[in-house]
C-alpha cells in the first residue's frame, strides 16, 4: 500500500506526494478579491514546503456569494493577471494547484455584499448568520450555473491545475444538497437526483468549455449533524450520481456554519485524528473516483494507517499548514513529529481580523524572542 511520499497521479496531474492543502480562506486579498503581494508571498512559502496539491482558499464566483472580505475573485477578467501570477509562483517552486470554486449561498449577509440579499435554494432561516436568505429564481441559478463555468474557464487560462468545486460546509452548492436548506418543489430540489443536478449541470458544462481533460475536483459533505439535513446515508445517494462523471477526486468533509463539525478543536489524541474516516469508508463504496480524506489529521503515523486501508489516495489538512507551511518538508527530513497544530481554531475565529496566522506560533515566537534577549 502507498505511503505518504510515493507519487499519485490524479485526473492527470501527477503529484509527488499524497498530501493535499485543504482550502483555507486566506484574508490576503484586496477589497476587490485581487491577488496581493502578500498572497503571492503566502503561498510561495506553502508551496516551497513540499505539498503534493494546494487547493486555494475558496475563490468567489459572483461578487454576491461572496462569504468574507478580502477573499480570492474569479468572477471577472481583471481577476486574471494577478491568479495567473499565483498559478505561476505556485509552480516555480514545484507545486501543483488547483483553485476551490465557490458562492456562499446561506452563509453570507447583506453587510458583506454590498447590501444585497443574500440568496440560496430556499429561504431557510440560518441561526449562524441570524438571516434569511432569499430563495433563488431558475433565472438566478442559470447564472450561478454559468458563474462557475467561467470561473473554471478562467482558472484554466490562468494556468491552475485544475478546479475544486466546493459542495460543502453550507455554502451554496452544499445548500442545494441538503434537504434541510433545499426545500424547493422544481427540477432542483425534492429529490436527492434534484438536488444534486445544480453540480451535475456545472460539471458538464465546465467539460464542454475546458475539454475533457480538465481536472474537476469536488470537496463533499459527508453530513451536516443537522436534524432533517444531509446524512451520511443521503450523502452516499449523492456520491452515487456524482460517480457517474469522471472528477479527478473528491475530498471529504462535513458540516455548516451551524454545526461546526468541518473544523473540530481537540485534536489531542491519534484516536481524535482522521474524523471524517468512518464517513470516506461508507462512501468508497459508491465509487471508483479518488478520494481525499480532511477532517483532524496531524501524525504521519495515522497517515500510514488511513492510506494503508485503501480508502482515500490522499490526505489533506488545513490548519496544520496554517502553523507549519512546512510541515511536509520536515516529515520528509524526518523529524516525525506529530503537526505543531494544537486544534485551538484561534486561527479560524479571528479569521475575519486580518490575514490567517497561527496564533499559538505568534505566542511561542514572542516568548522564544524574550528568553533569547
Ligand atoms: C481559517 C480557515 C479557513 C478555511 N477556509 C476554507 C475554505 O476556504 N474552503 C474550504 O473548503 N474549507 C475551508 N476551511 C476548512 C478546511 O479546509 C478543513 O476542511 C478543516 O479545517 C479541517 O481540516 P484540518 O483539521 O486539517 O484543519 C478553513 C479552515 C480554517 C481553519
Ligand atoms: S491558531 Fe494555530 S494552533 Fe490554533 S488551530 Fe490555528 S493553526 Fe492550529
Amino acid at each position: 500500500m502507498p505511503g505518504l511520499f510515493e507519487e499519485v497521479k490524479i485526473g492527470g496531474i501527477r503529484l509527488s506526494n499524497r498530501s493535499v492543502r485543504s482550502a483555507t480562506y486566506e484574508n490576503r486579498c484586496d477589497a476587490d478579491g485581487k491577488v496581493t503581494e502578500e498572497m503571492i508571498r503566502f503561498y510561495r512559502e506553502l508551496a516551497r514546503g513540499g505539498i503534493g496539491l494546494i487547493v486555494t482558499g475558496n475563490a468567489m464566483v459572483h461578487p454576491w456569494g461572496l462569504t468574507a472580505p478580502n477573499a480570492l475573485g474569479i468572477y471577472s477578467d481583471d481577476h486574471l493577471p494577478g491568479l495567473a501570477r499565483l498559478a505561476e509562483v505556485i509552480h516555480d517552486a514545484g507545486g501543483r494547484t488547483v483553485v476551490q470554486i465557490s458562492h456562499g449561498g446561506r452563509q453570507t449577509v447583506p453587510d458583506l455584499i454590498g447590501g444585497r440579499e443574500a440568496v440560496a435554494p430556499s429561504a431557510v432561516y440560518s441561526r449562524a448568520m441570524k438571516y434569511t436568505p432569499k430563495e433563488m429564481t431558475g433565472k438566478e441559478i442559470r447564472e450561478v450555473i454559468e458563474a462557475f463555468v467561467a470561473a473554471a474557464e478562467r482558472a484554466q487560462k490562468a494556468g491552475f491545475d485544475g478546479v475544486q468545486l466546493h459542495c460543502a460546509h453550507g455554502y451554496l452548492l452544499s445548500n442545494f444538497l441538503s434537504p434541510f436548506s433545499n426545500t424547493r418543489t422544481d427540477e432542483y430540489g425534492g429529490t436527492t437526483e434534484k438536488r444534486t443536478r445544480i453540480i451535475l449541470e456545472i460539471y458538464d458544462r465546465i467539460r464542454a468549455r475546458c475539454g475533457k481533460d480538465f481536472p474537476i475536483l469536488l470537496k463533499l459533505n459527508s453530513e451536516e449533524g443537522l436534524k432533517n439535513g444531509l446524512d451520511l446515508e443521503e450523502a452516499a445517494g449523492v456520491m452515487k450520481l456524482l460517480d457517474g462523471k469522471a472528477f479527478a477526486a473528491i475530498e471529504i468533509s462535513g458540516g455548516i456554519y451551524e454545526t461546526g463539525l468541518s473544523t473540530r478543536p481537540k485534536i489531542k489524541a491519534r484516536e481524535n485524528e482522521a474524523y471524517f474516516l468512518a464517513n470516506a469508508e461508507r462512501l468508497k463504496k459508491e465509487t471508483k473516483i479518488p478520494l481525499i480524506l480532511v477532517g483532524g489529521i496531524r501524525s504521519q503515523e495515522r497517515i500510514g494507517e488511513i492510506l494503508a486501508s485503501g480508502t482515500v489516495e490522499m490526505v489533506s489538512m488545513s490548519r496544520p499548514f496554517i502553523r507549519e507551511p512546512g510541515l511536509i518538508q520536515r516529515w520528509q527530513e524526518g523529524d516525525l513529529t506529530p503537526a505543531r497544530c494544537i486544534s485551538c481554531n484561534l486561527c479560524m475565529s479571528k479569521v475575519f481580523e486580518g490575514p490567517v496566522k497561527c496564533y499559538q506560533e505568534e505566542k511561542r515566537k514572542v516568548q522564544s524572542e524574550r528568553r533569547d534577549r
